[in-house]
């Protein structure tokens, strides 16, 4: 199946575009508190799933140097989900892609951030084309099943982007296949927060 929509982006938009944030010490002290209080992620050694969904209204009530950085930067936000890298998933976080409606995410380092990398890999069309795909049982949007790439990603295709999110807040190409890896000095729990924008901000993630 041809998934057009994946056609050309690592040619068209940019992998990453890291941003300036002078208050991501304070963003990174209130959702931790939140997280703390709120959920048992921090403890969690065992959950293989990544993306943790989120009472977000509740958390963006008690955050708001973030909702203050969005409303710095024009850029209002529809929903927050954490993502929660453990022990279990020191392998990786297996290479997978982002379907439409959005194309870019906003996210945030908050714990343990050093050390892990997000790596997008340019794969043509005619190599996607003859992969499975799944449907999302969340939001029904339908993308190729990556998993049997994922190991060896980086020995048969292009890297376009490697980046340890740590120090910045980053807008990330969720289209771009990418997987997230860590580095043999990486700390666990490692915990972001993927914050989705009302609109793309295409303007700043376009290559030409
Ligand atoms: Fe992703």
């Amino acid at each position: 199946m041809r998934l057009e929509y994946l056609n050309e982006q690592a040619k068209k938009y940019k992998a990453f575009y890291e941003l300036e944030c002078d208050c991501l010490t304070s963003i990174q002290t209130e959702v931790l508190e939140w997280v703390q209080k709120k959920t048992n992620f921090i403890n969690d050694k065992t959950s293989t799933t990544f993306w943790m969904k989120v009472d977000y209204k509740d958390m963006a009530k008690t955050s708001p140097s973030l909702l203050k950085y969005m409303r710095a930067i024009k850029t209002p936000i529809r929903e927050i989900v954490v993502g929660l890298l453990n022990e279990s998933l020191s392998s990786g976080f297996i290479l997978h892609h982002g379907a439409p409606p959005m194309n870019f995410k906003i996210n945030f380092p908050i714990l343990n951030t050093e050390d892990v990398y997000t790596e997008w890999y340019d794969i043509p069309m005619d190599v996607l084309e003859k992969l499975p795909v799944t449907t999302n049982q969340h939001t029904g949007t339908t993308a190729y099943d990556l998993k049997k790439l994922h190991n060896d990603v980086d020995k048969n295709f292009k890297c376009v982007g490697r980046y340890n999110m740590h120090t910045h807040p980053v807008i990330l190409n969720s289209f771009i296949p990418h997987r997230v890896m860590p580095g043999p000095n990486a700390k666990y729990p490692r915990i972001m927060i993927a914050t989705m924008p009302v609109n793309d901000p295409i303007n700043l993630m376009q290559l030409l």
